[in-house]
């Protein structure tokens, strides 16, 4: 067998979106469906990384090849990221919620008749990419997302300068797109460099094509 160009390098990946309790039967929530970041741990593993996948709440299965980690909230998901570093290469895809409730109540919130609705407190999670992005061990390569609706490379190069990352892979997902919870992807790949348009294709070759351009820095 011929080595492949991962072998011997970890990855940490994370997908899918986080789940923020309101209490414990409500939670406050992102849309994704996790097919881009699932697809992405598996890419690197088939070059040969070994990848450990931090997954929040989603209905498809944990890719083969790859080590699962199954986490509910962002500050899950920054614990199982940082257990995991240090690593050469991390993908930070999961669309995690900017914001949690600030006193989770330990007990289902009732209704009360002629009451006013409750209101929700909220407070700000952790940005992981950010964290990964300016971490003491910080993997050689760091790649983000920008998943907007408006001024698409524009918000792409301010969120590699703050939050500290190599590439982020820009998409628009307008709901005309179909993008979300779709197989299609169109992205963009902004680095210091410039900006490269890929043509629009499966989300299972935006990875592949992904990995492989992880793999030509090292
Ligand atoms: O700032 P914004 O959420 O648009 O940035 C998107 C990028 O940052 C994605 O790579 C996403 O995974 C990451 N992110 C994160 N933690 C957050 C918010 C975003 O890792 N709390």
């Amino acid at each position: 067998d011929r080595p492949k160009p991962l072998s011997g390098k970890t990855a940490i990946v994370t997908s899918g979106p986080t789940h923020e309790p309101i209490d414990p039967v409500r939670y406050i929530a992102n849309r994704s469906s996790g097919k881009q970041g699932h697809a992405i741990a598996a890419a690197l593993a088939s070059l040969g990384a070994r990848v450990t996948l931090v997954s929040g709440p989603v209905t498809i299965g944990d890719p083969p090849g790859v080590s699962t980690v199954h986490v509910e909230s962002a500050r899950e998901m920054l614990k199982a990221v940082e257990k995991h570093l240090p690593a050469d290469i991390a993908v930070m895809v999961a669309a995690v919620a900017d914001w949690r409730t600030a006193g989770e109540s330990g007990e289902k919130i009732k209704k009360k008749k002629g009451e006013q609705p409750p209101a929700l407190k909220l407070t700000e999670n952790p940005d992981i990419l950010k964290t990964v992005g300016h971490h003491q061990h910080r993997p050689g390569l760091v790649v983000g997302f920008a998943a907007e609706t408006q001024n698409l490379i524009d918000n792409a190069r301010a969120k590699l300068e703050r939050k500290g990352a190599d590439f982020i892979v820009a998409n628009d997902v307008s709901p005309e797109t179909g993008i979300m919870g779709g197989d299609r992807n169109n992205v963009r790949i902004v680095t210091a460099d410039g900006v490269e348009d890929w043509p629009e294709m499966d989300k299972r070759n935006v990875a592949n094509r992904l990995a492989q351009e992880i793999a030509r820095r090292f």
